[in-house]
């Protein structure tokens, strides 16, 4: 989609961006570039600017996009199912959510838990200091009776704890590198300033990028041709240890639009797979308005396998999440929906729409979970396997 079809952003906000694009312009390197994940970086978290720190509305109808958990409670009470499962396990235990945007998915699962199996403390890891304010004021309007056991942490947990991690749509927004297929090797997609905006540039590839590429590619059997362009995180292992080392019994489930390597660096997606999203329009000019938009690169589930085995995690189930909700139970909700309810079931319907048709979000959104020292089949992962896909 071209730039000229985006609403155009009110004088203000681009005020805040023509900041942040001269923030960003400071840190150009000698040769004029940065890497294609510092710009992504400060896009989206740099203090006060980035997309997540500035506290513009980015989540639901009024805002960029709209996720699962915002389309209505029934994302949660399925989620609901899988951690009371857990529950009857683990005994008492927590929940840490990374990236929990509004708060939404919090105070709904709290709610859908029954009393007896609720955990000891929800633990909100939340880097945007905006999203924290957020967060704290929908789950005191809307859970305030359960506000005491909510906490939220400035790093990953330092203690041993046991429960489930829930990350929706958090993987997604991590900071990527690109890489471009050069006449003489991988090279690295860098940012540049020219002619009064920002732009692609190209250099050698670090050897850590190089690496990493020659790993997808030798593990795809990919030759990738000339000018082949696609994303690669390289903190994938680091990140999922940062917030799983302490997880001394448990699961960490990671929902995201994603695919396994083999689909991911398929030779003919030869631009990868970064996607803005500004105003539920959904375009590929990650140089509209910085810190405006939303920026996001597909998770390589492949990758998150690896890096789960780096960090002694067993990957328990990977599947899609129409079949993960089913899973969970879905259509027993479904049948036993009280019509007078909140979420009545006209609603309900809607929902179960967008979140489990492929089309929507039922297939491109997977679900991968990561357990340590469980040994039991997890009823999201009952109806559909596709492990052998990784
Ligand atoms: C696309 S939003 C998803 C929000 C929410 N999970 C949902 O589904 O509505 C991404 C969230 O992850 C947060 N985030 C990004 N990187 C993070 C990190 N390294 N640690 C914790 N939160 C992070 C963002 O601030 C934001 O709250």
């Amino acid at each position: 989609m071209s730039r000229n079809i985006l609403p155009e952003p009110p004088e203000e906000l681009k005020q805040l961006s023509h900041t942040l694009a001269k923030h960003i312009r400071e840190k150009l390197g000698t040769d004029g570039m940065i890497p294609f994940s510092t710009f992504m970086e400060m896009a989206l978290y740099e203090p006060g600017l980035g997309y997540y720190s500035a506290g513009l509305h980015k989540l639901g109808e009024s805002g960029d996009f709209v996720t699962a958990p915002e389309l209505g409670s029934l994302f949660a009470r399925c989620l609901a199912g899988q951690v009371t499962e857990l529950a009857e396990t683990l005994g008492s235990y927590d929940i840490l959510e990374v990236g929990a945007g509004s708060g939404r998915l919090a105070a709904d699962l709290l709610t859908a838990l029954e009393p007896g199996k609720r955990p000891t403390r929800y633990r909100i890891l939340e880097r945007s200091a905006d999203l924290r304010e957020v967060q704290l004021e929908h789950l005191a309007t809307h859970v305030p009776d359960l506000l005491d056991r909510v906490e939220w942490l400035d790093h990953p947990p330092e203690s041993g704890w046991q429960g489930v991690l829930i990350a929706n749509e958090v993987l997604d927004a991590l900071a990527v590198e690109r890489f471009r297929m050069g006449k003489h090797g991988v090279e690295q997609v860098c940012v540049n300033w020219e002619s009064g905006r920002f732009g692609w540039a190209f250099r050698d590839a670090p050897a850590a990028l190089g690496q990493a590429v020659g790993h997808v590619a030798s593990d795809t059997k990919v030759e990738f041709a000339e000018g082949y362009r696609s994303e690669i995180n390289l903190h994938t292992a680091d990140w999922l240890d940062a917030v799983t080392c302490m997880m001394t019994r448990g699961l960490a489930l990671f929902i995201d639009y994603g695919y396994p390597r083999g689909e991911y660096y398929r030779h003919d997606r030869t631009d990868g797979t970064l996607m803005c999203h500004y105003r539920h329009q959904a375009h590929d000019d990650v140089f509209f308005w910085p810190g405006l938009q939303d920026i996001t690169s597909w998770v390589d589930y492949t990758a998150l396998a690896e890096a789960a085995d780096h960090c002694l995690l067993e990957v328990e189930g990977y599947t899609s999440q129409c079949m993960f909700l089913l899973g969970c139970g879905l259509d027993t909700i479904l049948s036993g929906n009280n019509l007078n309810s909140e979420d009545g079931g006209l609603a309900l319907a809607t929902q179960a729409r967008h979140l489990t048709l492929p089309g929507m979000m039922g297939e491109k959104f997977q679900v991968m979970g990561l357990g340590r020292g469980l040994d039991q089949p997890l009823r999201g992962f009952r109806l559909q396997d596709l492990r052998y896909r990784l």
